[in-house]
């Protein structure tokens, strides 16, 4: 590392959103999932995905040199992580995110200057519309797409919970705010001796139900339709949100962590994971530019550190806490009644 200053990191973020904007372009033409069948040349695909002549070549070599893509002998085919988690086919697709991130975030984090200085979220609601959940869940394609991103989003944290959290002393879980089930699946295939539950919006059961049924844990995952502040939590040992306290605001985060601890008995556990936020709020920027895109996505909430979490727990009631890394940006923050 040299003492000299050097303006290549100041320019390789603040230009990042090139980079970003190729692959989002590339997952939207749907370009991985067409090389999934195997390489193609280059008239063959500039074809296939209906690309004009004159930038196709550089787009798809751009994908090379991002390491996206690889171009040999037969022509261009996709690298294996792409051909793991990008293509659509595959149940281990990731480009669900991706895709919302296309349509919503990248449009919606052009006006940051503009709620760094309103505080105002600068999606639908900024003209006065719904919020977010109830705009995307009045359009079903949405509905499924913004699912679909939360597996994406969570696969990884959903994978190291159902692992590493000692299922062997529960019987059984909720998943408050579950979205398309992943990690209520997740913990089910990994632990047969468990009983689970989806908890979230009337809208999202069929979308649950279908995902369990296809992950064969039907029989052991159930969906419960309700709302977290109209309803009650459902009972059981172990209660479990992920990055729903980082969407609202701080009266709110604190009645849902009452509510959890209300739906637990003694010795059950509450589980929050997010992009926790370190202590010291200087390591984790993916947690706090999760942050700033709540304060673009909803109008009260924020991402926070285990300190906090921890803080509004034992407020609660809740008798221990503790922060656990997971994968990622992501940790998880587990509180003992
Ligand atoms: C950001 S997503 C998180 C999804 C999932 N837990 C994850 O980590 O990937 C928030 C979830 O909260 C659910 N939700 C929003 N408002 C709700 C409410 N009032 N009652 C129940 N669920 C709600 C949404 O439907 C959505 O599935």
């Amino acid at each position: 590392m040299s003492d000299h200053p050097s303006p290549e990191k100041i320019l390789q973020t603040g230009l990042a959103f090139w980079p970003a904007k190729t692959l989002l372009s590339a997952v939207e033409l749907g370009v991985f999932t067409e090389l999934a069948q195997g390489p193609q040349s280059f008239d063959v695909l500039r074809e296939r995905l209906g690309l004009h002549p004159r930038s196709a070549r550089d787009f798809l070599d751009t994908l090379v040199a991002l390491g996206f893509l690889k171009r040999g002998s037969e022509g261009y085919s996709n690298a294996p992580d792409a051909d793991a988690f990008l293509d659509r086919q595959k149940p281990s697709y990731v480009g669900g995110l991706l895709e919302m991130a296309n349509h919503r975030l990248y449009p919606f984090w052009n006006n940051l200057t503009d709620a760094l200085r309103t505080g105002l979220p600068q999606n639908e609601s900024k003209s006065g519309g719904p919020g977010l959940f109830d705009t995307l869940y009045a359009d079903p394609a949405r509905l499924k797409e913004f699912l679909h991103a939360m597996s994406g989003v969570s696969r990884g944290s959903n994978i190291a919970i159902a692992r590493a959290f000692p299922w062997k002393d529960y019987k059984s879980y909720v998943d408050v705010g579950t979205a398309q089930g992943d990690l209520a699946v997740q913990v089910a295939m990994a632990n047969p001796h468990l009983i689970g539950m989806g908890f979230d919006l009337p809208q999202v059961e069929p979308i649950f139900l279908d995902y369990a049924k296809r992950c064969g844990v039907a029989g052991r995952v159930t969906f419960r339709p309700g709302d977290f502040f109209r309803d009650d939590l459902p009972k059981a040992d172990v209660v479990l949100m992920g990055h729903i306290l980082h969407d609202w605001d701080l009266p709110t985060k604190k009645m849902l962590v009452r509510k959890a601890f209300d739906a637990l008995p003694k010795g059950g556990a509450f589980v929050v994971y997010e992009a926790i936020i370190d202590d010291d709020r200087s390591q984790n920027a993916f947690g706090l530019m999760m942050s700033l895109n709540m304060l673009i996505e909803t109008p009260g909430g924020f991402d926070f550190s285990g300190r906090d979490c921890s803080e509004w727990m034992r407020e609660a009631g809740f008798s221990s806490t503790r922060v656990q890394p997971l994968v990622g940006p992501d940790s998880m923050v587990i509180g003992t009644k």
